[in-house]
């Protein structure tokens, strides 16, 4: 028989070799050591059951000590240990530092909260270990109904292709590449942007999320490329500027190939004329995108779906169900509405990657011959389940539910005279500011309203109450808060009112 030579540790110490014949698994070896697993498992299950249960009873979020962030230096471990002590390490080291967006005071950036029936999908996932970039396994099929359903409640044609990616940085990536390729021809892929004479021009309004630029910039057509048109007092972009920077940069020997509509921005959740940025998408002859990162599930609330008319028109959405759609991190979705091109932008023949007519190889094309990754995740069960468990009404009536919230606190500042409303609200963002210039405007000092805010804003994350977040609105800075989490209620704004009076005060 074959023996593996022997095992030299780094110390120089000579460990027993493995042989191939060697019954060592990762798995519990007998059945007692299964049974001790599965009790463990269960405790485990059982204490992230009552984490999400008693979330209320916890801070939002709390410093993390010196020494627990000490304890992450150790070096990585030679000799395993008992499940049991690494859990209580996580019980002890890890929960309590989580960032806080399943907490109902979590109101900062756009996190979403997930849901417990999220959580157990994931472990149903991790038990399969299915690799979702192919072959011929229900898991595919799943992510496949997952698009059929995106396809129907964004009014989408059925041949429309999606794909699960890790968010809507990555979904909008994708978005770019595949309009880049269609305007310059598949051929760039292979030739390259720069073996390529066109000069190749994108249009998005101001308040664009940074990942469009990124993508620009991956894509190598350089984030200068993508031009930032002036909004409207509402934050919308300006369809007039829009035609004609499109008509400059013609004239200037420019391609315009493609329009960044967003459905929420992600300062105040405005959202573009969609619409009007169809129609000029069309007469231009332009890929139109829509950036719908957390708007775009506003489709799922029937009070808030007439925002967003027009982007059923769109060439392709990109947006997360890991924001308003509940589902734990990551759950990202890229729906394009021309799936051949959507494919010719990606797919990538090997050997290896041999497709047939039946076996495990078969069920061609496969979700990576639709984006970056060939290794992926079951992303969709997660999604799948939420869907099924809750249903599309449920979600809908969570993100009308976050709004209303939202022009509950709006209500609320408004009859508050120390605080200002800084930006429309829209949908779930609500932007204000605590005024240190008191009853006199006049007295008012941008540098110092700025820190004082910003100053409010720690203290409010420091309290572990509420967790808003940080913004500049037209140079100003604002207190920021989304409410993206199906737990936040009316008792959360409140909190959030009179915290931010009692910091401003205390200042
Ligand atoms: C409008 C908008 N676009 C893109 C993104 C990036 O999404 P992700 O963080 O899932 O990559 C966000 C994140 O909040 C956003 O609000």
């Amino acid at each position: 028989m074959l023996q593996a030579p022997p095992k030299i540790d780094p110390n120089g110490k000579v460990s027993p070799a493995a042989t191939a014949d060697s019954d060592q698994t990762l798995d519990p070896s007998n059945s007692r050591d299964w049974s001790e697993f599965r009790l463990q498992a269960h405790r485990m299950l059982d204490d992230m059951i009552g984490y999400i249960e008693n979330i209320r009873e916890r801070p939002v979020w709390q410093p993390i000590p010196n020494e627990v962030r000490a304890h992450f230096q150790s070096p990585a471990p030679r000799q395993g240990d008992e499940l049991a002590k690494v859990h209580a390490e996580f019980m002890r080291e890890v929960l309590p530092y989580a960032q806080g967006n399943v907490h109902p005071g979590f109101m900062g950036w756009v996190n979403g909260g997930g849901t417990p029936v999220g959580m157990v999908a994931e472990m149903l996932a991790a038990g399969l270990n299915a690799n979702v970039g192919g072959r011929n396994h229900i898991p595919v099929e799943v992510e496949r109904q997952v698009t059929r359903w995106v396809q129907e409640l964004f009014g989408f044609p059925q041949g429309a292709s999606g794909l699960f990616v890790t968010g809507t940085s990555m979904a909008n990536l994708v978005a770019v590449l595949v309009a880049r390729d269609v305007a310059l021809g598949f051929e760039v892929r292979s030739g390259g942007v720069a073996a390529n004479p066109r000069r190749l021009t994108a249009y998005t309004s101001t308040s664009v999320h940074s990942c469009v630029p990124k993508a620009m910039d991956i894509a190598g057509l350089g984030s200068d490329a993508l031009r930032l048109i002036p909004t409207d007092l509402g934050c919308r972009i300006d369809l007039a500027a829009i035609a004609e920077a499109i008509q400059r940069d013609r004239e200037a020997g420019f391609t315009p190939f493609l329009v960044v509509g967003t459905a929420g921005t992600v300062n105040a959740g405005a959202i573009d004329d969609l619409a009007g940025l169809a129609d000029l998408c069309q007469r231009e002859k332009l890929w139109f995108h829509v950036d719908g990162a957390f708007g775009a599930l506003a489709k799922l609330a029937p009070d808030l779906a007439p925002k967003l008319v027009g982007m059923e028109r769109a060439d392709s959405v990109a947006f997360d169900f890991h924001k308003w759609g509940q589902a734990p991190y990551d759950a990202g979705f890229i729906l394009v509405r021309d799936s051949e091109a959507h494919k010719q932008a990606f797919i990538s023949p090997a050997a290896y990657l041999q497709r047939a007519e039946r076996g495990l190889a078969a069920g061609s094309p496969w979700p990576c011959d639709f984006g970056p990754d060939l290794s992926r995740g079951f992303r969709a069960l997660k999604v799948w389940f939420t869907l099924k468990v809750h249903g599309v009404d449920a979600l809908g009536a969570v993100i009308s539910r976050c709004c209303a919230l939202a022009r509950y606190l709006e209500a609320r500042i408004a009859e508050t005279p120390e605080l200002e409303l800084m930006a429309p609200v829209e949908l779930n963002i609500v932007c204000f500011r605590y005024r240190t210039e008191g009853p006199v405007p006049e007295s008012f000092n941008l540098e110092k309203s700025n820190q004082a805010n910003d100053e409010i804003v720690i203290r409010l994350q420091e309290s572990g109450i509420v967790a808003p977040s940080t913004t500049k609105i037209r140079g100003r800075l604002a207190i920021r808060a989304a409410i993206v989490n199906h737990r936040t209620s009316k008792a959360e704004i409140d909190a959030l009112v009179e915290n931010t009076l009692a910091q401003g005060r205390a200042l």
